[in-house]
């Protein structure tokens, strides 16, 4: 729509946390509508299917009026040409995640200038916050309420419970 600015918030998202939850209800300041992008790719060893993760993601956002889920194959700017986004999102936790954040941007940048990065700093309770680290957490069984949506940690309980397991990568 004219004079709609598009926002992507790429990502793995396996799982989403609240970390992820604020960046999106904080778009909101940069963008009228946003496009949460789901990666896929085949060679990570993810806990949930992309499949899961759209359905997860979708539930989480559910009634945010702004918010649309999609999945992305191959390069983030070649996605954000495809729905005219002008603004690429990522949340920034800590120093931690500057340096790749700073190459993937730039790297960006370069293939295509029309998408401008926007880095939004986490709100303060979630920078120690990582679906990693979520993942480890229930997995030895401890709890992670308060720290993922309700339902994600009901499916990532019944996913150890069935005997899944990931690899390291987000
Ligand atoms: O949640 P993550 O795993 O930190 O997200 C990383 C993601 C999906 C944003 C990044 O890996 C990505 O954009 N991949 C798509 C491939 C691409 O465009 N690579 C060039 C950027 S350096």
């Amino acid at each position: 729509m004219r004079g709609m600015r598009t926002a992507v918030y790429p990502g793995s998202f396996d799982p989403i946390t609240m970390g992820h939850m604020d960046i999106i209800q904080r778009s909101r300041s940069v963008a009228d509508r946003l496009i949460v992008a789901i990666m896929v790719n085949p060679r990570k060893h993810p806990l949930f299917s992309v499949e899961e993760r759209v359905m997860q993601v979708r539930k989480a956002v559910s009634g945010m009026k702004h918010v649309q889920v999609r999945t992305f194959e191959g390069l983030l700017v070649n996605f954000a040409r495809h729905v005219s986004a002008d603004v690429i999102i990522r949340g920034l936790r800590a120093m931690s995640d500057f340096e790749y954040e700073f190459q993937m941007s730039l790297m960006n940048r370069r293939l295509r200038p029309e998408s401008e990065t926007v880095l939004l700093i986490s709100a303060e309770p979630w920078t120690y916050l990582s679906s990693s680290a979520i993942k480890e957490i229930v997995k030895f069984g401890g709890s992670v309420k308060g720290l993922v949506p309700a339902h994600v940690e009901e499916e990532m309980r019944r996913k150890f419970k069935d005997g899944h397991d990931f690899h390291q990568s987000s």
